[in-house]
């Protein structure tokens, strides 16, 4: 056995006390009191103590929170007390309903409940013995559970150990539950990136955090953003509370999550009142949430009630308007994109999906509309998650009547009539004429968009318009875009067409980055962009580099460095790059 230096032993000690207060600082209170490079510092000093010192690494430490080594399978564990499901409410009538029906079942009119978001990710189970968390586990089939304990221990907001004023406050047994999961934003980050490194994307956020769970390497986990609420409780042993309220209370002082739009001891009509104020906030909040859970508040009129088969009497769902919803598929078109990708697009009987009107659903491609067998005039299925663009998850093939029709991709170019061409070893079918006018547009929206040159006035329809007229051909030409034939163009103002002219001005100063992302390269999003400029730091050092030297840049993957030489390689790329620094 290896001795440990008394002052070793001190410093790691030390090292775990600050780095898990930081880590509560920046993850909780989101109010850290270091900067991020400190707290790097003192997390590889740690990290390496416990690696030359095995004994000095506690099962709580906040190095258990890169992840450790691969599982082979994932083992199962029954969940003390079943974890249940709840009964939905979709309409007020139904919330009405319960109110009453418990109400009578207690014979009061003194109920009050406390409101939490539903969250929209994973259900997760949290064992902490003496204070330590030992145990985390799945839902599963609600009697027993995956354990996913490394995969859990790296998620930052869930404590390794529970804080405490002093000893004697530490319940021998808690069982925490609550729901994981990941923004939206970082969401998106993640499909981002995986779409750069040709991976498979995830459906929605809801998935996302599933499959981070479900990872057998934790370090894998370890690097996916997820978030945690908790909303409840399994066997507890040596904690004394009369109401849900109050466990919050509690809870929040052991150092767990707790999601501060919880409102507390409302009375029904204020019930009512605070689903309609969440249902505004839904879209802007930066997790997904499908409804609102109500809770009866004290625990004694919980346990009289008790649970039915699957589900507690005394809390109910009251859900928000489905994300999903069935409708018809009037017709099939295809657009052509700013690479010349062409896409097929479902043109929708118009339908509301989580209080927004869709009528259209992106296809993807052939394979997909022939994997899902998808025909016009089929009955669909239809989600929008977020901000994502709504799309065709299945159609129902039990309710045809005989009248659909199938589909093929075309076999040239809808806009230009030019050859389409199928990229070997993608499903995408492309135009490969560059001077495609609907590529153009695409391209020249892209180019002037946000991430890219971002010129204000400049949108989709006015790029279109100037495509049309043949004022604008190439990138170049919007930086040669005079008032008087703007102002020219129908519908729009003087006063308008000066300020686009003003715009252009000011955006002919731009990062590299944003100067790489607007020129719409394959595989070459902001990230990469990005990643592009630290690196090479100027475009003629980018304009001269191997896709080898590329590739080695962390977060860049073979498809992004072929696309971005082979961009730059090229004799008409070269020539209008020429134009536009002209
Ligand atoms: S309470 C006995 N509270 O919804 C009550 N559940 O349909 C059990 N969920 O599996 C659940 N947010 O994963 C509760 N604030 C919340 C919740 C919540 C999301 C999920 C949970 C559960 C499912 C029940």
């Amino acid at each position: 056995m290896v001795t440990v230096d008394k002052s070793i032993a001190k410093e790691a000690e030390q090292l775990q006390k600050e780095l898990t207060r930081h880590n509560y600082r920046y993850h909780l209170l989101d109010d850290p009191d270091i900067s991020d490079a400190q707290y790097d510092r003192m997390m590889n000093r740690l990290l390496a103590i416990e690696d030359e010192y095995p004994s000095l690494s506690t099962p709580d430490s906040p190095t258990k929170r890169v992840g450790s080594s691969p599982l082979e399978i994932f083992e199962t564990a029954s969940h003390s007390v079943p974890m249940l499901s709840l009964d939905n409410g979709f309409q007020e009538s139904d919330i009405l309903d319960f109110h009453n029906r418990i109400s009578k079942l207690l014979n009061t009119d003194d109920l009050v409940y406390t409101v939490e978001p539903k969250l929209d990710g994973v259900a997760v189970e949290l064992r902490y013995e003496n204070g330590l968390l030992v145990l985390a586990t799945t839902r599963g089939d609600g009697m027993i559970g995956e354990v996913i304990t490394e995969n859990v221990k790296t998620i930052r907001s869930v404590p390794l150990s529970l804080f405490r004023e002093n000893d004697a406050d530490l319940p021998p047994l808690l069982e925490v539950r609550g729901e994981v999961m990941i923004h939206r934003s970082d969401f998106a980050l993640l499909n981002r990136h995986r779409l750069e490194m040709d991976l498979p994307l995830f459906a929605n956020p809801r998935n996302a955090a599933a499959g981070s769970l479900r990872q057998l390497d934790s370090r894998v986990t370890a690097k996916r953003p997820l978030g945690m609420f908790v909303y409840g409780t399994g066997l507890v042993d040596g904690l004394a509370y009369e109401s849900h309220s109050e466990l919050f209370h509690l809870l929040k002082r052991f150092g767990f999550p707790v999601n501060p739009l919880i409102r507390e001891k409302l009375s029904m009509e204020e019930v009512i009142a605070r689903y309609r104020e969440l249902e505004t906030q839904r879209n802007d909040l930066p997790y997904e949430i499908d409804g609102m859970v109500i809770k009866v508040d004290r625990l004694s009129f919980q346990q009289q009630l008790g649970i039915k088969k699957r589900s507690p009497r005394w809390a109910i769902a009251y859900k928000f308007p489905a994300v999903e919803e069935t409708t018809t598929i009037r017709d099939i078109i295809v657009q052509v994109g700013r690479t010349g990708t062409i896409t097929p697009v479902a043109l929708l009987e118009p339908v509301t999906v989580g209080g927004v009107t869709v009528s259209r659903a992106t296809l993807h491609n052939g394979d997909e509309i022939a994997k899902k067998d998808i025909r016009i005039g089929d009955t669909a299925l239809v989600v929008r998650a977020g901000d994502v663009i709504p799309k065709v998850v299945k159609v129902m093939a039990s309710q045809r009547n005989g009248s659909e029709r199938s589909f093929s991709m075309p076999e040239a170019c809808p806009v230009c009539s030019g050859k389409v061409k199928r990229i070997p070893g993608e499903a995408a079918l492309k135009c490969i004429n560059a001077s495609c006018p609907a590529q153009l547009k695409q391209r020249l929206i892209h180019f002037v968009s946000k991430g890219g040159f971002d010129i204000d006035g400049l949108g989709r329809k006015l790029v279109e318009k100037l495509v049309e007229q043949g004022i604008v051909m190439s990138f170049a030409d919007v930086f040669s875009l005079e008032k008087k034939r703007l102002a020219s163009l129908e519908g729009l103002a003087d006063k308008s067409a000066e300020n686009i002219v003003a715009a252009v001005e000011t955006s002919k100063k731009i990062s590299l980055a944003r100067f790489l992302f607007s020129l719409g390269i394959d595989h070459t999003g902001e990230s990469a962009a990005t990643l592009l400029a630290d690196k090479f730091q100027t475009l003629e050092n980018i304009r001269g580099a191997a896709a080898g030297e590329i590739e080695k840049i962390d977060g860049i993957g073979p498809k992004t460095a072929a696309a971005v030489q082979a961009f730059f390689a090229s004799a008409d790329n070269s020539r209008v790059l020429d134009q536009i620094l002209n």
